[in-house]
């Protein structure tokens, strides 16, 4: 594996699972020192363990424990140079707008997008002392394209990550902090087996508009983490940067 990482410190939030472990995997394969947050106490220390990284315990929710997480970070290894602000849910009662109430609208907005808002506040200020840093954030496809099959405070929030990723990767452009929002089309996780493995049909449903016609599978992603994380993205930031099978490119998909 190329060494584009070597000495270079990622902290990867929700990298105890799914798209995070697998980025958490391929950054150290790459030479990073990685830091694992994540809420789950146990399958974050697992992930950190086995790439010979860090785990802090963190709620990306909590003002504070973000805070201290990307000082732990700095603390520890002596530099910022990678935040993937990725830890994200996707719950069942977040649903059609005729049904979604106000806590389960709340609670995706606060997981998905008021964390994005607190990692962003706390790691660019590291950054922009080193005059270096890749901030990636976990949007989706769903920021762009309309499904009628909706979870309505999921698409905002995601929505919300793609235009301030934007906006702050356009804000510090000439500082040497580049932000990107990484939109990953649907991805075999834990996440999408627990919403589609009851029903089939609502994963046949979708997998038609996928030209590739599969799902991704976590190391896809976590491939383009690693290019973000890397100078060899060096004139890639504020976009949004689609890994989606062609999703969004399709019309009519091959039979
Ligand atoms: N799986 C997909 O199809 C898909 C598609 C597009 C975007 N995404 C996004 O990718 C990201 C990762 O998704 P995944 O599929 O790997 O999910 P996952 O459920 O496998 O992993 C998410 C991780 O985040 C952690 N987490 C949840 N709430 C947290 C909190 N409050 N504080 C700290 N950690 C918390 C979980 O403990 C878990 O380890 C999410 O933002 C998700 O919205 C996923």
């Amino acid at each position: 594996m190329a060494q584009r990482l070597d000495g270079r410190v990622a902290v990867i939030t929700g990298g105890g699972s799914g798209i995070g472990l697998a980025s958490a995997r391929r950054l150290a394969s790459e030479g990073a020192r990685v830091v694992v947050a994540d809420v789950d106490g146990d399958a974050g220390r697992a992930a950190a363990d086995e790439v010979g990284g860090l785990f802090v315990q963190v709620d990306v929710t909590d003002e504070e424990q973000v805070e201290a997480l990307f000082q732990t970070a700095v603390d520890t290894y002596g530099s910022l140079d990678v935040a993937f602000n990725n830890a994200g849910i996707s719950p069942p009662d977040d649903d059609s707008i005729l049904t979604t109430g106000m806590a389960a609208w709340q609670r995706v907005q606060q997981v998905n997008l008021t964390s994005v808002y607190l990692c962003c506040r706390f790691a660019i200020p590291h950054m922009l002392r080193q005059g270096r840093g890749s901030v990636i954030n976990t949007a989706s496809f769903v920021a762009t394209m309309g499904a009628a099959t909706s979870q309505i405070s999921y698409t905002a929030s995601k929505g919300g990550v793609l235009a301030m990723s934007r906006e702050l990767g356009v804000q510090f452009a000439r500082q040497g902090v580049r932000v990107n929002a990484l939109s990953p089309g649907p991805v075999n996780t834990p996440l999408l087996r627990e919403l589609f493995a009851k029903d089939p049909e609502r994963a046949a449903r979708r997998l038609v508009h996928v030209p590739l016609g599969r799902f991704a599978e976590p190391e896809e992603i976590a491939a383009a983490v690693a290019f973000l994380a890397s100078d060899d993205s060096s004139f890639i930031t504020a976009s949004n940067f689609l890994v989606d099978g062609g999703i969004s490119g399709a019309y009519v998909t091959p039979l």
